[in-house]
């Protein structure tokens, strides 16, 4: 990646060994390079040239405030799917009305919140939620601002549990049904129709299901028109993938002249184009750095116990997920195959699987392309303290989340009094 290289052995983030960064700050340990995420922000915000566009990072990739604000700075909107994200990206310091809203979900309290605080738009998924959304405008007095996300039924070819545009799916409102509920929403005078949208699912490698999905809008758009129904931003959503291993997805440009070819040809260009990358942006600027714990040779594998887990990376036991492992300091000598374990009471929980290391106790490995997806889906189980993250810019590194104490964990908990 960008902010990711070996200088002689040693592994470097940006003008820093990451040796010095897991001596300073411990292990596990989140590094994130601040390089890596401009350039992935600014080949999005280039690739659309003169094109109206907004960039919305999809914010549960990697939520902390610290990486929003900088976003925020570059420029980005926001694509959130709690109310929690929403005052998270506010906290960070961004503007609501660049704050687009998904989710299947919102309930009351949320969509209150977010017409509340001026939200750019809905992105609503069923017409219960349109009838939802209304009717709360309709008590505060105010117009709520929406986009249809359309299930345009295409197959993402990704792994099924980030799969997201097919038929049996919960996302998105029924291609078929798209039509009338435009109709419907255009109809109340607390609803203001603003554009469309969708979102097929996540590391995708190909630009053949984003044409897929991306055509099927845009007839949606012409027929809106024919009827009298004017959108003005047209949401492709997020999913384009990364290299984790051997992929070789489109580039963040390809991905969007794509797109804006799409638009030229049917001679819309004049809508406002909308993305909502995630993983694109953040996943290849950032590494978990881990300490080897033990290296315990079973009956039939070896094991190079970590001190990160599956609670501080769950990619791999969620999707079979393959991360890279690679040494911080490069040891000279005979490789041995490991699997990459955690402490962890379950098998489940494994960070990496038959890999050749050279690895002695107290050695640092880096679970590489962990920016995305890894701090954002921890957790606590095991009664384990999150990990520190750190953001480096050139020489300077500057701690974004402190570690958690063991006492924070249970800073919420109550004994009753017998
Ligand atoms: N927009 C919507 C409505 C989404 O649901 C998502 C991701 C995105 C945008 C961003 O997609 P991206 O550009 O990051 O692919 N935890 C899984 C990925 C789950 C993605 C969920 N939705 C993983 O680690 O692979």
């Amino acid at each position: 990646g960008v902010s990711f290289a070996y200088r002689g052995d040693a592994l470097y983030c940006e003008d820093l060994p990451v040796s010095e960064l897991a001596s300073r700050y411990g292990t596990p340990l989140y590094v994130y390079g601040q390089k890596a995420i401009q350039t992935a922000y600014q080949e999005y915000d280039q690739a659309f040239g003169e094109h109206p566009h907004s960039i919305m990072y999809s914010v549960k990739a990697n939520s902390n405030l610290a990486i929003v604000n900088l976003l925020a700075r570059l420029g980005a909107g926001f694509d959130v799917v709690s109310g929690g994200e929403l005052l998270r990206v506010i906290a960070a310091g961004a503007e609501p009305s660049r704050v687009v809203f998904s989710g299947v979900g919102k309930t009351d309290a949320e969509i209150t919140l977010a017409l509340q605080k001026g939200i750019r738009c809905f992105n609503i998924e069923s017409i219960p939620e349109l009838e939802q959304i209304a009717s709360i405008a309709r008590k505060l007095g105010r117009r709520a601002p929406v986009s249809v996300r359309v299930n345009p039924n295409v197959d993402a070819k990704t792994h099924p549990y980030i799969s997201t545009g097919l038929r049996n799916n919960k996302f998105g409102v029924a291609y078929e049904q798209t039509l009338s509920l435009y109709r419907h929403a255009a109809a109340l005078p607390e609803i203001e129709v603003t554009g469309i949208d969708c979102h097929i699912g996540s590391q995708i490698t190909e630009l053949s299901p984003f044409e897929d999905a991306g055509e099927k809008i845009l007839d949606l758009i012409a027929k809106l028109a024919e009827e009298g129904i004017a959108l003005r931003h047209i949401d492709f959503g997020g999913g384009l993938g990364v290299r984790y291993k051997d992929e070789t997805p489109p580039s963040r440009k390809a991905f969007i002249e794509t797109l804006l070819g799409m638009l030229e040809r049917r001679g819309m260009s004049r809508l406002d184009c909308l993305i909502e990358p995630g993983r694109s942006i953040v996943a290849n600027a950032g590494i978990l750095v881990c300490s080897v714990i033990r290296d315990k040779t079973g009956e039939t594998k070896n094991f190079a116990v970590v001190d990160a887990a599956m609670n501080d990376m769950g990619r791999p036991m969620f999707y079979q997920a393959w991360m890279g492992v690679v040494p911080v300091k490069i040891r000279r000598g005979d490789s041995r195959c490991y699997d990459v374990v955690g402490p962890i009471c379950e098998s489940g929980d494994w960070l990496a699987r038959q890999r050749m290391l050279c690895i002695r106790q107290g050695d640092l490995l880096a679970v590489t392309s962990a920016g995305a997806y890894g701090m954002s889906m921890s957790s606590n189980y095991n009664t384990r303290p999150r990990a520190a993250e750190v953001l480096v810019s050139g020489e300077q590194a500057f701690c974004i989340r402190e570690r958690e104490k063991p006492e924070d964990l249970w800073r919420l908990e109550h004994i009753p009094q017998p």
